[in-house]
């Protein structure tokens, strides 16, 4: 891997406008409305569910959410400075260990087609079900 290794540690308030430049820079699965994403939603996932982040070299290379009720990833975003060194892998892993742990027995996701993203679920065993409404991908994991 180039860089230091990665540690994946739990979100904080103080993370939050480095996790919001990380979201509003990727190149890919772009926030078309980020109205949409709201404060609370945010809070919800660092206070009540599952929020991490990647850090390295000091730095924050990326951020998952998921929720341990439904299973549903609601966000995996590394910067595009940090893509390729092993950190959408080890949020990604860590995420679904959290939802294991929470009891959950299959993760849910959606993502856009033809992405980079689409291409790491499918290498990482996600298999889709289908495109939903407007058109992004639906992946399930089992897990355990
Ligand atoms: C999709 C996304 C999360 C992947 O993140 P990433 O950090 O680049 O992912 P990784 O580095 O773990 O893996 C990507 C590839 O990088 C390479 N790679 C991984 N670890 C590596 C390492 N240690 N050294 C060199 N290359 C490495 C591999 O080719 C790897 O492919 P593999 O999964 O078959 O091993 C990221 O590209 C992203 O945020 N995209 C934009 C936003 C987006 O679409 N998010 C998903 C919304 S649902």
């Amino acid at each position: 891997m180039s860089g230091a290794s990665p540690v994946i540690r739990k979100a904080t308030p103080a993370d939050q406008p480095r996790i919001h430049a990380i979201r509003m820079g990727v190149r890919e699965n772009v926030l078309s409305d980020p109205s949409r994403v709201t404060d609370a939603e945010i809070a919800w996932y660092r206070d009540q569910a599952i929020f991490l982040v990647a850090e390295a070299g000091g730095d924050i290379a990326g951020f998952t959410c998921a929720n341990h009720q439904t299973g549903l990833i609601w966000a995996l975003f590394v910067d595009p400075d940090h893509e390729g060194q092993g950190h959408g892998r080890a949020l990604l892993d860590a995420a679904l260990a959290a939802l294991a742990s929470a009891g959950i027995v299959q993760a849910h996701l959606t993502t856009g087609a033809g992405t980079r993203a689409e291409r790491f679920y499918r290498r990482h065993g996600w298999r889709e079900t289908g495109r939903s409404l407007d058109e992004n991908v639906v992946f399930v994991k089992p897990l355990g």
